[in-house]
């Protein structure tokens, strides 16, 4: 058999979500593509912000000599010193240009952070539930999955982490605002996890933040790195700026890493045999310019707001999510991939909690238009109305 062993195993495991999103292609090639109401895949429907787009009309157009040619692994050294430059002034930290690496997205970014930081056997805790990639990133490395509970509010518990923390535990992902359950750590949260991860100071904390800017309601996101001082933060423009096809972010080392010196080194090196390289040319050259576009949450905010509503008139568990574009609703049945080929059967996809390590959930991504959402109703309105006759 060609395929690895442990590759054939992941792929037995591997994303729901894409897993859903193939099961979308057929059934609208099946039934019509208006037929099919798909939640599946948070791959932003908007156009990127006019300043982006500008910015890369003038390089496309007009690139500087030497654009094309190979550059330094941690990315032009003028546009890491914006990403810097922006972080002090988010953070209060005094982060540099060197200890900016550029990557492709953030899943470059915790690829490179685990592939410098891990040996074989070390252990990376990861809380549950959460974005059903990582465990993929952390066996990448030859790392072990430590798998922690968050609490019902699905907020990290201290004690939990502090607990399944030894002397292999090398890193923890953190993700706020949080995919999949919308949720934003609060400063308390964030302040009461440095307590704990004080005493290990072996734990980097990888705090990846794609929905930093993704967020509702007036609320912001307290800055990780400004209260839990090993901080390494992995970002992406993928989601803010509507840009997952392109692939850039980067990886920022915080000042409170006492050997960061050593990993910047490290991180470029692990950038550069992952076969990366660097970031995107154009794409560092864009974010150099364009680094503070405003970003659009409204059309993610109604979308919330319309879905919510209409699961929560049903009967759904639907919380309003904080932040990012996902609603993560209890379902009607303790078996969340039943039913989800339930709702398949009605017409609509959307991810299982089991995906993300968290049965008895379903996650709805609000990258849709409205007219998906209204269409849905009815079919989220049978689904629930079958589970519920089905116990009664
Ligand atoms: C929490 C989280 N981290 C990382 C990623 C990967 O993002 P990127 O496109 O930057 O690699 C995603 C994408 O959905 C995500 O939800």
């Amino acid at each position: 058999m060609p395929v690895a062993d442990v590759i054939a195993r992941q792929l037995e495991n591997a994303s729901w979500i894409r897993r859903m999103f193939e099961e979308g292609i057929r059934l609208k090639a099946e039934r019509g593509a208006d037929n099919v109401q798909d939640f599946t895949l948070g791959n932003p429907v908007l156009e990127p912000p006019a300043a982006v787009q500008d910015a890369l009309r003038r390089f496309a157009g007009d690139p500087p000599a030497g654009s094309h040619a190979y550059m330094p692994n941690a990315g032009y050294e003028h546009v890491r010193e914006r990403v810097a430059g922006s972080l002090r002034a988010s953070t209060g930290l005094p982060f540099e240009a060197a200890d900016v690496l550029m990557t492709v997205g953030s899943s470059g970014a915790i690829n490179v952070c685990l592939k410098a930081i891990l040996d074989p056997g070390d252990e990376v805790i990861l809380l549950m539930p959460c974005f059903s990639e990582y465990p993929f990133y952390v066996q990448n490395h030859g790392g072990r999955v430590v798998a922690v509970e968050t609490g019902e509010d699905f907020l990290p518990d201290p004690g939990r982490i502090a607990a399944a923390i030894t002397p292999r535990t090398k890193a923890i992902i953190l993700n706020t605002p949080n995919n999949p359950t919308g949720r934003i750590y609060p400063a308390e949260t964030l302040a009461e996890m440095e307590k704990v991860l004080a005493r290990a100071d072996q734990v980097i904390v990888i705090s990846d933040e794609p929905y930093k800017q993704l967020v509702f309601d007036g609320r912001r996101q307290p800055e990780p790195a400004s209260f839990i001082t090993r901080t390494a933060i992995a970002y992406s423009w993928s989601k803010a700026f509507a840009v997952p096809g392109e692939r850039i972010g980067y990886l920022a080392l915080s000042p409170g890493l006492a050997e960061r010196r050593a990993l910047r080194g490290a991180c470029a090196f692990a950038n550069r045999i992952l076969g990366f390289i660097n970031a995107p040319a154009l794409w560092q050259w864009a974010i150099g310019e364009a680094i503070d576009a405003p970003v659009d949450v409204a059309p993610y905010r109604d979308n919330r707001n319309l879905l919510c509503e209409i699961l929560t008139r049903i009967g759904y568990d639907a919380p309003r999510p904080e932040g990012t574009f996902y609603v993560f609703a209890r379902t009607p049945m303790p078996d969340d991939i039943a039913f989800v080929r339930l709702l398949q059967e009605h017409g609509v996809l959307a991810a299982p909690g089991a995906g993300f390590g968290r049965p008895g959930y379903i996650r709805f991504s609000l990258t849709v238009s409205r007219r998906t959402i209204e269409r849905a109703a009815p079919a989220l309105e049978r689904a629930f109305e079958s589970c519920v006759s089905a116990v009664s």
